[in-house]
């Protein structure tokens, strides 16, 4: 019989570091821009964040508390989902930094804007994809005892999506192009995702 570690979360989790998000990894990243209601430019990763329908296509993240980027989606009804990918890493992560709400966080990572075309907030330059997104819910989490968190998953429709023609083969996006990195677990850990790792398994019919 296999040896299990086994707990009930509600008691701890009984080891060194919780391992939900190294389990639940790698995650991909959410990197959000926003203007704030006064035209402040915000910028910030999200990896509790996925693609949740196709047609039309709708994309959320999950605010551990009412942060910046929360409030300016809730002020303005807008923001731009950016790719990151490895080149990009160390900007994303610097674009993490607990500042006050009046720093532009593209200036203060060094970070080259570009004007999005349906929508006010600014897109990262270098990032081969953007989607600009319009605000449709944001759900409020609630535990099995009917508490209300302060965690909150908000989700948007894809109105205008840019793809760098690079990464384009013959009409077919290549993930790994790009270079993507994703959320591994612990304080640091990411993966870089590469074509070397691909296997194709098409569905039963
Ligand atoms: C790779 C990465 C993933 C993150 N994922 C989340 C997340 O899913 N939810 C969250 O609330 N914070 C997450 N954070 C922390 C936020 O990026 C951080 O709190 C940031 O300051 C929020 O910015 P804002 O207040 O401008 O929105 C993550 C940070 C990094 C580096």
């Amino acid at each position: 019989m296999t040896d299990h570690h086994f707990y009930e979360p509600k008691h701890g989790h009984g080891l060194k570091h919780d391992p939900l998000n190294a389990i639940i990894a790698p995650r991909p990243i959410g990197w959000v821009s926003t203007l704030s209601a006064d035209g402040v430019r915000n910028l910030a990763p999200y990896s509790f964040f996925n693609l949740f329908n196709y047609r039309p296509p709708i994309l959320g993240f999950s605010s551990m508390g009412w942060k910046d980027s929360a409030a300016n989606i809730h002020a303005t009804g807008e923001f731009v989902w950016n790719l990151a990918t490895r080149p990009l890493a160390e900007a994303m992560n610097a674009t993490s930094a607990t500042v006050p709400a009046g720093i532009d966080e593209f200036a203060l990572a060094g970070i080259e804007a570009l004007p999005s075309r349906l929508v006010k907030p600014d897109r990262v330059a270098a990032s081969p994809v953007q989607f600009e997104c319009r605000h449709t819910q944001t759900l409020r989490l609630e535990t099995l005892d009917g508490r209300h968190l302060d965690q909150w998953v908000i989700f948007g429709e894809v109105v205008a999506v840019h793809i760098d023609k690079a990464m384009l083969d013959d009409g077919a996006y290549v993930t790994a192009r790009a270079e993507p990195i994703v959320r591994g677990g612990g304080p640091a850990d990411y993966f870089a995702i590469t074509g070397d790792r691909l296997f194709r398994m098409r569905r039963p019919d």
